[in-house]
Formats: C-alpha cells, structure tokens, sequence
C-alpha cells in the first residue's frame, strides 16, 4: 500500500499537532493530578519526570521510526520490520490496550460533556458549594446518564475517525490547544492568590520520600505511558502517515515538552485550589470534577467559565479518543481489508459497550484503568524498545531516526537509553510489583 492511499500529515506541524493532541487529554488534566495527590505529590512528580525523561522520550522516539520507516499500523508495522516471529503480537496487545483504554475514556469524557452541557444550559447558576460538590456524585451513582453520555462521546470520536486523516482536527488543534494552555495559566494566576495556594503548592512539589512506595512508582510510569500515548501504537499509527524527510528528534521534544507542561500546569491549578478548600487530594478520579468548579463558583461569570473550561477539555479529550479509536480502525483497514467507515463503527460500536461496565461499577473502571496503564502500556513499551533496539536492522532504525535529509542530533543517546536504561527500569519496575524481587 502506498502512503497516499493512507492518507498523511501536512507536514511535521501537523504531525506535531496531531501527536500532541493525542498525548494531551484526560491524561494531563484529569489523570495527573488525582494519581499524584493519590501517589504522595512531590516524590510522585519528581518519579513521573524521570520516566517521561528516561523512558517516556526514548520510547515515543522508537514508536514514530518504527511507524515512520514501515508506514503501517502497529500489528502490520512488527510484521513489516521483523519478517518472522512472535513480533506482531506486541501490535495486537496495542490494539487491544486500544480497546480497553477508550472504553473507560469514553465514560470520563463523557462526565465533561455532561459538565459542558450543564453549564452553558445555565445548571450551575445559584449553585451553592455542596450543591456543586454532589452534582459529581449524582452523575456517578446513574448509570443510564453516564452511558448516554459516554455514547454522545463516542459517536464524535465515531464521525471524525470515519472521516479519515483529518485537516478539520488539525485546524481546530491550531486554535483550541492554543486556548486551553491560555485558559489554564488564566487559571493559575486565580489558584496562586488563593488562600492557602502555599500549602498546595508545597504538597505538589515538596518531595517527601518517606510517602513513595513502589506502588506509587509504577503509577508514575503507567501515568507517562498514559499521558504520552505509548505503548500501544498510537505513536507508532501517527509516526506512519509521517513524511520521511527530516529528524524526528525535535518533533518527538517538542510533544513531550508540551504534553508534560499542560500536567505540570494543572498540577499547579487544582493543588493550591485543593488546599484552600480543604478537600481530599488523595480522592481520586472525581478531584478535577469536583475542585474546579468549586472554584469557577467563586469567579465572576460562573456557568460562562465553567462551559469554556469543559468544552476545552472535551476537545482535549476527543483527539486522544481520535488517536486510540485510530490504532483499532488502522489495524482493521491495513490487515482485515474493512472499510474506514465500517471499522470506525464496528471498533467504536465494542468499545462502547465495553465501556459500560466501567460506567456502572467503580471497582471495574479502576481494574480497567490499572491493567491498561500499569501492565498492557509498559509491556508494551518494554517490547517496542527491545525490538527497534536489538531486532530490527540498525540502518533502517538509523534512518527511520533521521529520515532522508536529517541530521543524527542525540540519536546515539536515544540508542543508549533505548538498549539499556528503558527497558531495563521497565522491567524492574513490573517485576518489584508482582513481587517477584522481594
Ligand atoms: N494520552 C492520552 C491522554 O493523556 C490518552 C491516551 C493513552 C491516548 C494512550 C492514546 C493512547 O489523555
């Protein structure tokens, strides 16, 4: 197949863009902040760093060559650059990594839409603060209301998957990335002059070593997995409809640098606003939904903020949910010969209903959510980094690394961290937790 009939980017900015709006979701403004204030803050947060640094980067370069010089999706991708072997399987555990992941996804930014619609239909106006505060438990003990809307999600995820490799995401990615980063330091100047932001501040970024366990450290690298889309091909899908030209350093820089300051940031909003109005930042999965619109209560303009902050962050997570839904539709297209449209159906059809049980119960949502980020995503990563490492043939990594006319900046660090250090802190990290190093 050639790459036209694939479709493509329009260049490294709109790879950038579709990448970094595949990383930036949920991930950065509704995971990061409730899995650290769950894993301890400071410690968790100088944890989280070092594995986006040590293995987050070296993995995310290794899924775009890998996309990059086989132009397939992940299954088709192992199969092209390894000819025989076992190897297609780590792309079948990405497909189904896929599946999982979006199934509860759906059902997160189904809650936001649901904040989204409440608040530009003018529902929170004359809301007083516990009001606000179990309209979150409301939402979350009605499964019906839940699944309608995880199924609206979906079906937008649905239209613009079908759709195809889309100049629409891309222009909007141009205006409302852009925006969601301007309203969030907007809110960040209101977080740092509240009450008690010196006290949040210092649970988020005060190491305390004595409260990391390693629990909380494979939470940290399932979080960089998660936030950076690694480990089940999501990169590697995007790395393929990307022209072979120049390097992938800077591009690969520039979605990590992006990804991890829009946590960074949410981080430094919701804590001083967690702090000051003495709520739980160890609460789990319901801490944004819960934090910011206690804040967005005390501003000016209450319903308008609230509906521009969720929209945004429904847009955030609709080109994740893109990029996850692609993964199941480009390996449905490539390797089953379906149809665009019908794969995107069928594939989001499942996943829907996959989702519901992690909208009735939050014992599955959590166990879904664990064996995604915590098992499939760094076995797949710890994969992807042995073969691109040792398997596949070291000229065709070299110039899946440079492409055509690039030159080989940091490419022998990449080697180095992808031989020996990613794969090797992966695995020490998943062994210590099923407990096989005690
Ligand atoms: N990175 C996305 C987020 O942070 C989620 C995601 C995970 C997307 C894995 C694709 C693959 O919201």
């Amino acid at each position: 197949m050639d790459s036209n009939a694939r479709g493509s980017w329009s260049g490294h900015l709109g790879f950038v863009l579709a990448a970094a709006g595949s990383a930036i979701g949920l991930g950065n403004i509704w995971r990061f902040p409730y899995t650290a204030g769950a894993g301890g803050g400071g410690a968790f947060v100088l944890v989280y760093l070092g594995a986006v640094l040590l293995v987050g980067v070296p993995i995310l370069v290794s899924e775009v060559v890998l996309g990059r010089a086989t132009q397939r999706n992940p299954v088709g991708a192992f199969r092209a650059a390894s000819g025989t072997g076992g190897w297609p399987l780590v792309g079948y555990i990405g497909v189904i990594a896929g599946f999982v992941i979006l199934s509860y996804y759906g059902v997160v930014a189904g809650w936001a839409l649901n904040y989204l619609v409440t608040a530009a239909s003018g529902g929170l106006s004359g809301m007083d603060s516990v009001q606000m505060q179990s309209m979150f438990e409301d939402l979350t003990s009605s499964p019906y209301r839940q699944v309608a809307w995880q199924a609206l999600f979906m079906v937008a995820t649905i239209l613009v998957v079908s759709r195809g490799i889309e100049a629409g995401i891309e222009r909007a990615s141009k205006v409302l990335m852009p925006l969601l980063l301007g309203f969030l330091l907007v809110l960040l100047g209101y977080a740092l002059t509240s009450e008690k932001a010196m006290e949040g501040l210092s649970f988020f970024l005060e190491p305390r070593f004595e409260d990391l366990t390693w629990t909380s450290v494979l939470a940290a690298l399932g979080q960089a997995f998660f936030s950076l889309s690694l480990g089940m091909g999501a990169m590697i899908t995007y790395g393929s409809y990307l022209e072979r030209r120049r390097s992938v350093a800077r591009p690969v820089m520039t979605i990590v640098a992006m990804d991890t300051s829009i946590a960074i940031l949410a981080g430094l909003v919701i804590f001083p606003l967690v702090a000051t109005y003495s709520l739980d930042p160890s609460s789990g999965p319901g801490l944004v939904f819960v934090v910011l619109p206690q804040a967005f209560l005390r501003m000016p303009a209450t319903s308008l903020l609230a509906a521009l902050f969720f929209g945004l962050l429904v847009f955030a997570a609709l080109t994740s949910a893109i990029s996850l839904l692609e993964v199941v539709v480009a390996f449905a297209v490539d390797e089953l010969r379906w149809t665009r449209g019908f794969a995107s159906w069928v594939g989001g059809g499942l996943i829907f209903a996959l989702g519901v049980p992690s909208a009735v119960s939050s014992g599955f949502f959590g166990w879904a959510d664990r064996v995604a980020s915590e098992v499939m995503l760094p076995a797949g990563g710890f994969f992807i980094a042995l073969f691109v490492a040792w398997v596949m043939p070291v000229d065709v990594a070299k110039e899946g690394y440079r492409g055509r006319e690039g030159g080989l900046r940091w490419y022998s660090q990449w080697r180095f961290c992808l031989r020996y250090v990613a794969p090797v802190a992966v695995a020490i990290i998943l062994l210590q937790n099923i407990g096989l190093l005690d």
